[in-house]
Protein backbone atom coordinates (compact mmCIF):
# COMPACT_ATOMS: atom_id res chain seq x y z
CA UNK A 1 0.00 0.00 0.00
CA UNK A 2 1.53 3.13 -0.93
CA UNK A 3 0.57 5.75 1.64
CA UNK A 4 0.40 8.84 -0.34
CA UNK A 5 -2.68 10.69 -0.33
CA UNK A 6 -4.02 7.92 2.14
CA UNK A 7 -5.78 8.89 5.23
CA UNK A 8 -4.36 7.75 8.75
CA UNK A 9 -5.37 7.07 12.40
CA UNK A 10 -3.06 7.07 14.88
CA UNK A 11 -3.93 6.19 18.34
CA UNK A 12 -2.42 7.45 21.25
CA UNK A 13 -0.58 9.85 18.68
CA UNK A 14 0.13 13.10 20.89
CA UNK A 15 3.09 11.05 22.67
CA UNK A 16 6.09 9.30 22.01
CA UNK A 17 5.77 6.56 19.87
CA UNK A 18 2.22 7.49 18.49
CA UNK A 19 3.58 10.95 17.63
CA UNK A 20 6.62 9.82 15.72
CA UNK A 21 4.27 7.55 14.41
CA UNK A 22 2.22 10.43 13.02
CA UNK A 23 5.58 12.22 11.85
CA UNK A 24 6.44 9.26 9.73
CA UNK A 25 3.22 8.97 7.89
CA UNK A 26 2.85 12.91 7.17
CA UNK A 27 6.18 12.06 5.61
CA UNK A 28 4.95 9.48 3.37
CA UNK A 29 2.47 11.60 2.45
CA UNK A 30 -0.64 10.17 4.65
CA UNK A 31 -3.41 12.40 5.77
CA UNK A 32 -3.15 11.75 9.93
CA UNK A 33 -5.74 12.13 12.55
CA UNK A 34 -4.58 11.49 16.11
CA UNK A 35 -7.12 10.44 18.24
CA UNK A 36 -5.61 10.47 21.70
CA UNK A 37 -7.40 11.81 25.28
CA UNK A 38 -8.83 15.28 25.84
CA UNK A 39 -6.29 16.00 27.76
CA UNK A 40 -3.27 15.26 25.63
CA UNK A 41 -0.89 18.27 24.44
CA UNK A 42 -2.49 19.17 20.79
CA UNK A 43 0.43 21.51 19.75
CA UNK A 44 3.48 18.56 18.62
CA UNK A 45 0.45 17.58 16.47
CA UNK A 46 -1.09 20.29 14.56
CA UNK A 47 2.79 21.60 13.96
CA UNK A 48 3.28 18.43 11.91
CA UNK A 49 0.76 18.80 10.43
CA UNK A 50 -1.70 16.28 11.59
CA UNK A 51 -5.26 16.91 13.67
CA UNK A 52 -6.52 16.26 16.56
CA UNK A 53 -9.38 13.82 17.68
CA UNK A 54 -10.30 13.66 21.18
CA UNK A 55 -11.44 10.36 21.64
CA UNK A 56 -10.62 7.54 24.53
CA UNK A 57 -10.05 4.47 22.76
CA UNK A 58 -12.37 2.61 25.21
CA UNK A 59 -15.36 4.84 24.51
CA UNK A 60 -17.38 3.48 21.20
CA UNK A 61 -18.96 6.57 20.39
CA UNK A 62 -16.15 9.11 20.82
CA UNK A 63 -14.37 6.34 18.48
CA UNK A 64 -16.80 6.58 16.03
CA UNK A 65 -17.27 10.30 16.24
CA UNK A 66 -13.59 10.55 15.63
CA UNK A 67 -14.18 8.31 12.48
CA UNK A 68 -16.53 10.62 11.03
CA UNK A 69 -14.09 13.15 11.13
CA UNK A 70 -11.39 11.10 9.64
CA UNK A 71 -13.91 9.97 6.98
CA UNK A 72 -14.03 13.41 5.63
CA UNK A 73 -11.19 13.27 4.15
CA UNK A 74 -11.50 9.91 2.76
CA UNK A 75 -11.21 6.36 3.26
CA UNK A 76 -9.00 5.14 6.09
CA UNK A 77 -6.61 3.26 5.20
CA UNK A 78 -3.88 2.98 8.10
CA UNK A 79 -4.13 2.77 11.87
CA UNK A 80 -1.09 2.66 14.05
CA UNK A 81 -2.85 1.95 17.58
CA UNK A 82 -0.26 3.00 20.31
CA UNK A 83 -2.52 4.43 22.91
CA UNK A 84 -1.94 2.67 25.96
CA UNK A 85 -0.19 2.65 29.63
CA UNK A 86 2.76 1.44 31.45
CA UNK A 87 3.09 -1.00 34.11
CA UNK A 88 1.67 -1.07 37.41
CA UNK A 89 4.34 -3.49 39.05
CA UNK A 90 2.38 -4.90 41.98
CA UNK A 91 3.10 -8.41 42.65
CA UNK A 92 0.70 -10.79 42.91
CA UNK A 93 1.59 -10.82 46.96
CA UNK A 94 3.00 -8.12 48.89
CA UNK A 95 5.65 -8.69 51.88
CA UNK A 96 2.59 -9.10 54.36
CA UNK A 97 1.33 -11.69 52.29
CA UNK A 98 -1.66 -9.70 50.66
CA UNK A 99 -3.00 -10.61 46.83
CA UNK A 100 -3.14 -7.62 44.45
CA UNK A 101 -5.91 -5.62 44.45
CA UNK A 102 -7.77 -7.25 41.13
CA UNK A 103 -8.77 -3.76 40.50
CA UNK A 104 -5.27 -2.66 39.18
CA UNK A 105 -5.17 -6.10 37.26
CA UNK A 106 -8.80 -5.14 35.22
CA UNK A 107 -7.72 -1.95 34.06
CA UNK A 108 -4.55 -2.49 32.82
CA UNK A 109 -6.34 -5.47 30.46
CA UNK A 110 -8.70 -2.68 29.99
CA UNK A 111 -6.90 0.11 28.98
CA UNK A 112 -4.18 -1.86 26.69
CA UNK A 113 -6.50 -4.92 25.80
CA UNK A 114 -9.83 -3.92 25.36
CA UNK A 115 -8.81 -0.68 23.82
CA UNK A 116 -7.03 -2.70 21.24
CA UNK A 117 -9.67 -4.57 20.16
CA UNK A 118 -12.31 -1.88 20.12
CA UNK A 119 -9.85 -0.22 17.98
CA UNK A 120 -9.62 -3.15 16.03
CA UNK A 121 -13.42 -3.62 15.30
CA UNK A 122 -14.18 -0.31 15.07
CA UNK A 123 -11.57 0.61 12.66
CA UNK A 124 -12.11 -2.36 10.35
CA UNK A 125 -15.86 -1.96 9.61
CA UNK A 126 -14.60 1.50 8.33
CA UNK A 127 -12.50 0.17 6.15
CA UNK A 128 -14.34 -2.71 5.09
CA UNK A 129 -16.09 -0.59 3.13
CA UNK A 130 -13.48 0.51 1.40
CA UNK A 131 -12.84 -0.06 -2.31
CA UNK A 132 -9.92 -2.22 -3.27
CA UNK A 133 -6.65 -0.60 -3.58
CA UNK A 134 -4.55 -2.08 -6.89
CA UNK A 135 -2.71 -4.38 -4.61
CA UNK A 136 -6.49 -5.29 -4.05
CA UNK A 137 -5.85 -4.15 -0.10
CA UNK A 138 -8.44 -2.57 1.83
CA UNK A 139 -6.19 -1.17 4.72
CA UNK A 140 -3.91 -2.23 7.36
CA UNK A 141 -3.53 -2.34 11.07
CA UNK A 142 -0.12 -2.21 13.86
CA UNK A 143 -1.11 -2.68 17.09
CA UNK A 144 1.52 -2.57 19.71
CA UNK A 145 2.31 -5.38 21.87
CA UNK A 146 5.89 -5.22 24.67
CA UNK A 147 8.31 -7.04 24.82
CA UNK A 148 6.74 -7.39 28.26
CA UNK A 149 4.18 -9.99 26.48
CA UNK A 150 7.24 -12.47 25.98
CA UNK A 151 9.88 -11.62 29.06
CA UNK A 152 7.62 -9.48 31.46
CA UNK A 153 9.82 -8.57 35.17
CA UNK A 154 8.61 -9.14 38.40
CA UNK A 155 5.27 -6.89 39.27
CA UNK A 156 3.99 -6.82 35.57
CA UNK A 157 1.47 -9.22 35.71
CA UNK A 158 -0.87 -7.11 34.61
CA UNK A 159 1.67 -5.38 31.92
CA UNK A 160 2.32 -8.56 30.42
CA UNK A 161 -1.14 -10.35 30.22
CA UNK A 162 -2.47 -7.11 28.56
CA UNK A 163 0.51 -7.13 25.85
CA UNK A 164 0.83 -11.06 26.07
CA UNK A 165 -3.04 -10.91 24.60
CA UNK A 166 -2.44 -8.17 21.91
CA UNK A 167 0.55 -10.63 20.38
CA UNK A 168 -1.77 -12.90 20.81
CA UNK A 169 -4.80 -11.63 18.98
CA UNK A 170 -2.73 -10.21 15.95
CA UNK A 171 -2.40 -14.22 13.83
CA UNK A 172 -6.09 -14.29 14.71
CA UNK A 173 -7.51 -11.06 13.76
CA UNK A 174 -5.13 -11.21 10.37
CA UNK A 175 -7.38 -14.60 9.48
CA UNK A 176 -10.25 -12.87 10.75
CA UNK A 177 -9.64 -9.78 8.34
CA UNK A 178 -8.65 -11.52 5.37
CA UNK A 179 -11.46 -12.25 3.26
CA UNK A 180 -11.38 -7.67 3.50
CA UNK A 181 -7.93 -7.51 2.48
CA UNK A 182 -7.33 -5.94 5.62
CA UNK A 183 -3.71 -6.88 7.49
CA UNK A 184 -3.03 -6.66 10.99
CA UNK A 185 1.09 -6.34 12.22
CA UNK A 186 1.92 -5.53 15.91
CA UNK A 187 5.44 -4.23 17.30
CA UNK A 188 6.66 -5.54 20.26
CA UNK A 189 9.00 -2.48 21.57
CA UNK A 190 11.42 -2.91 24.14
CA UNK A 191 12.73 0.08 25.61
CA UNK A 192 11.85 3.47 23.96
CA UNK A 193 13.02 7.06 24.95
CA UNK A 194 9.40 8.02 25.16
CA UNK A 195 7.51 10.38 28.57
CA UNK A 196 6.21 6.96 29.27
CA UNK A 197 9.91 6.17 30.42
CA UNK A 198 11.08 9.69 31.35
CA UNK A 199 9.04 9.35 34.81
CA UNK A 200 11.80 7.14 35.39
CA UNK A 201 15.09 8.69 37.73
CA UNK A 202 17.99 9.35 35.13
CA UNK A 203 20.62 6.39 36.92
CA UNK A 204 17.79 4.06 35.89
CA UNK A 205 16.96 5.06 32.38
CA UNK A 206 20.92 5.42 31.90
CA UNK A 207 20.68 1.46 33.21
CA UNK A 208 17.98 0.46 31.13
CA UNK A 209 19.72 1.54 28.21
CA UNK A 210 23.33 0.36 29.32
CA UNK A 211 21.14 -3.60 29.42
CA UNK A 212 20.38 -3.33 25.72
CA UNK A 213 23.00 -5.80 23.67
CA UNK A 214 23.01 -3.69 21.04
CA UNK A 215 22.72 -0.65 20.08
CA UNK A 216 23.19 0.13 23.93
CA UNK A 217 20.84 2.89 24.19
CA UNK A 218 17.30 3.44 24.52
CA UNK A 219 14.93 2.99 21.00
CA UNK A 220 14.42 6.17 19.55
CA UNK A 221 10.34 6.66 18.59
CA UNK A 222 11.46 7.66 15.22
CA UNK A 223 12.78 3.75 14.60
CA UNK A 224 9.38 2.89 16.06
CA UNK A 225 7.64 5.12 13.44
CA UNK A 226 10.05 3.14 10.75
CA UNK A 227 8.80 0.52 11.22
CA UNK A 228 5.51 1.30 11.53
CA UNK A 229 5.17 2.83 7.97
CA UNK A 230 6.90 -0.59 6.98
CA UNK A 231 4.33 -2.55 8.24
CA UNK A 232 1.47 -0.63 6.72
CA UNK A 233 3.13 -0.34 3.40
CA UNK A 234 4.81 -3.74 2.66
CA UNK A 235 1.58 -6.00 1.63
CA UNK A 236 3.27 -9.87 2.21
CA UNK A 237 3.42 -9.07 6.04
CA UNK A 238 0.47 -9.93 7.89
CA UNK A 239 -0.16 -11.62 11.09
CA UNK A 240 3.50 -10.78 12.39
CA UNK A 241 4.80 -9.50 16.02
CA UNK A 242 7.88 -7.64 15.36
CA UNK A 243 10.00 -7.36 19.10
CA UNK A 244 12.04 -4.17 18.18
CA UNK A 245 14.53 -4.14 20.83
CA UNK A 246 18.01 -3.71 20.10
CA UNK A 247 18.06 -7.76 21.15
CA UNK A 248 17.19 -7.40 24.92
CA UNK A 249 15.86 -9.82 26.90
CA UNK A 250 14.66 -8.61 29.78
CA UNK A 251 15.62 -9.77 33.18
CA UNK A 252 13.51 -11.16 35.99
CA UNK A 253 13.46 -8.01 37.66
N1 LIG B 1 8.11 3.50 25.68
C1 LIG B 1 8.45 2.23 25.77
O1 LIG B 1 9.58 1.89 26.11
C2 LIG B 1 7.45 1.15 25.43
C3 LIG B 1 7.90 -0.16 25.46
C4 LIG B 1 7.00 -1.18 25.14
C5 LIG B 1 5.69 -0.89 24.82
N2 LIG B 1 5.29 0.41 24.82
C6 LIG B 1 3.90 0.66 24.47
O2 LIG B 1 3.83 1.61 23.45
C7 LIG B 1 2.61 2.36 23.56
C8 LIG B 1 2.95 3.84 23.54
O3 LIG B 1 3.83 4.08 24.59
P1 LIG B 1 4.61 5.48 24.73
O4 LIG B 1 5.90 5.17 25.38
O5 LIG B 1 4.59 6.21 23.44
O6 LIG B 1 3.68 6.17 25.82
P2 LIG B 1 3.22 7.70 26.01
O7 LIG B 1 2.70 7.76 27.41
O8 LIG B 1 4.30 8.63 25.59
O9 LIG B 1 2.01 7.83 24.97
C9 LIG B 1 0.81 7.13 25.12
C10 LIG B 1 -0.30 7.98 24.53
O10 LIG B 1 -1.51 7.20 24.62
C11 LIG B 1 -2.54 8.07 25.06
N3 LIG B 1 -3.58 7.28 25.71
C12 LIG B 1 -3.50 6.56 26.85
N4 LIG B 1 -4.67 5.99 27.13
C13 LIG B 1 -5.53 6.35 26.14
C14 LIG B 1 -6.89 6.08 25.87
N5 LIG B 1 -7.63 5.32 26.70
N6 LIG B 1 -7.46 6.61 24.76
C15 LIG B 1 -6.73 7.39 23.91
N7 LIG B 1 -5.43 7.68 24.13
C16 LIG B 1 -4.84 7.17 25.22
C17 LIG B 1 -1.84 9.03 26.03
O11 LIG B 1 -2.61 10.22 26.24
C18 LIG B 1 -0.53 9.29 25.31
O12 LIG B 1 -0.63 10.37 24.40
C19 LIG B 1 1.94 1.87 24.85
O13 LIG B 1 0.96 0.93 24.52
C20 LIG B 1 3.07 1.21 25.61
O14 LIG B 1 2.62 0.20 26.47
C21 LIG B 1 6.12 1.44 25.11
Amino acid sequence: MDLAGQVALVTGGASGLGLASTAALINRGATVFVADLPTAGRGAITDLGAHFLAANVLDEEQLAAALDAAGEAGPLRGVVHTAGRGGDRLRILDRERNPAPLDAFADMVRTNLFGTYNVLRLCAARMAGNDELPEGSRGAFVLTASVAAFDGQVGQTSYTASKAAVHGITLVAARDLASWGIRVNTIAPGLFDTPMLARLRDDIREGLAQSVPYPRRLGSPAEYGRLAVELLENDYLNGETIRLDGSIRMAPR
